[in-house]
C-alpha cells in the first residue's frame, strides 16, 4: 500500500485521482439527470424507473459505495490541495500567479477560487439533498404512503428547497463546465486539434446540468402539471 500513499501524496497523483473521480461523478450526473427526466414523461415512467433501480439491491449497494468513495476522495483532495497551494504561495495571499510569470491577478478571479466556491455550495446542497431523499429526514409524515414521483413533488414544492436545489444545480453546472475540460487535460486527453472542442463540450455540459437539474424545483412550483407528479398534494412545510 506504500505506493498508493506515495502516489496520493505526490501532486501528480492527487491531480490524477481528482480528475478520475471528477469524470466518474460527471458520468453519475448524466445518469441521474436521465433518470430524473422521466418526470417529464410522467409519474408512472419515473416510478417504474425508481422501482427497477431499487429492485436490484446488490447493484445499488455497489453503485452507492463507489459514488460515496468518489465524492469523499474528490472533496478530501480538493481541500488538501487548496490548503497546500495557499501555504506554498510566497506572494500575498490576495494575489495568485497567472500562467505568465510576470503577472498576478486577484485570487477571486482565479479558476481555483471559482472551483472551490462552487464545490462548497455543491457540497452544502448535497448534504440537504441526501437528508431529504435518502434519509427523508423531517419529511416522514408528509412522505408516508407516497410513491417516488409524489415524494419528489412534495419535497420540491417547498420554497426553501426551490432555493437550495436551484443554487446547488447552478453551482454544479459552473463546477463541471470547467472541471470536465480540466480533467480531460490532466489525464492526457488533450491535443491542439481536440482541446477547443473539449472546452466547448465542457461548457455545454455545464449548461445542461444547471438548466436540467434546476428545472425540477422551478417547474415543480410554477407548473406542477408539466412534471406530472401523479396528482401529488403539495405542502407549505
Ligand atoms: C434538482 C434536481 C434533483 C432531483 C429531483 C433529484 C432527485 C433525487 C432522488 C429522488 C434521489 C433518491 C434516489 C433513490 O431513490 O435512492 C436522489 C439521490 C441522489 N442525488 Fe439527486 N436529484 C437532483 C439533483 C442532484 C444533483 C445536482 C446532484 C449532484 C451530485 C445529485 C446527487 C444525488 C446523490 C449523490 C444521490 C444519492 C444516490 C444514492 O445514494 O443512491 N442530485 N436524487
Amino acid at each position: 500500500m506504500n505506493w498508493l500513499t506515495g502516489f496520493l501524496k505526490s501532486s501528480v497523483g492527487r491531480k490524477f485521482v481528482m480528475a478520475f473521480t471528477g469524470l466518474f461523478l460527471c458520468f453519475f450526473l448524466v445518469v441521474h439527470l436521465a433518470g430524473n427526466l422521466m418526470l417529464y414523461i410522467g409519474g408512472e415512467a419515473y416510478n417504474n424507473y425508481a422501482h427497477k433501480l431499487h429492485s436490484n439491491e446488490e447493484f445499488l449497494l455497489i453503485a452507492e459505495v463507489l459514488l460515496f468513495s468518489a465524492f469523499a476522495l474528490h472533496i478530501a483532495l480538493a481541500f488538501t490541495t487548496t490548503l497546500e497551494n495557499f501555504r506554498a504561495r510566497k506572494k500575498s495571499y490576495k494575489l495568485v500567479e497567472t500562467k505568465r510569470d510576470d503577472r498576478t491577478m486577484p485570487l477571486s478571479a482565479s479558476t481555483d477560487y471559482t472551483m472551490m466556491i462552487t464545490g462548497m455550495i455543491g457540497l452544502f446542497f448535497l448534504v440537504w439533498h441526501i437528508s431529504d431523499f435518502k434519509l427523508e429526514f423531517g419529511w416522514e409524515a408528509l412522505l408516508e404512503g407516497q410513491n417516488p414521483a409524489q415524494k419528489v413533488g412534495v419535497i420540491l414544492a417547498n420554497w426553501s428547497r426551490v432555493l437550495i436545489y436551484t443554487l446547488g444545480s447552478v453551482a454544479f453546472g459552473i463546477h463541471v463546465s470547467h472541471g470536465l475540460a480540466s480533467a480531460c487535460q490532466t489525464i492526457g486527453f488533450n491535443h491542439p486539434k481536440y482541446t477547443p472542442a473539449i472546452n466547448v463540450i465542457s461548457k455545454v455540459f455545464g449548461v445542461i446540468v444547471a438548466v436540467g437539474f434546476s428545472s425540477f424545483p422551478i417547474l415543480a412550483n410554477m407548473y406542477p402539471d408539466l412534471l406530472n407528479f401523479s396528482g401529488v398534494v403539495t405542502n407549505s412545510h
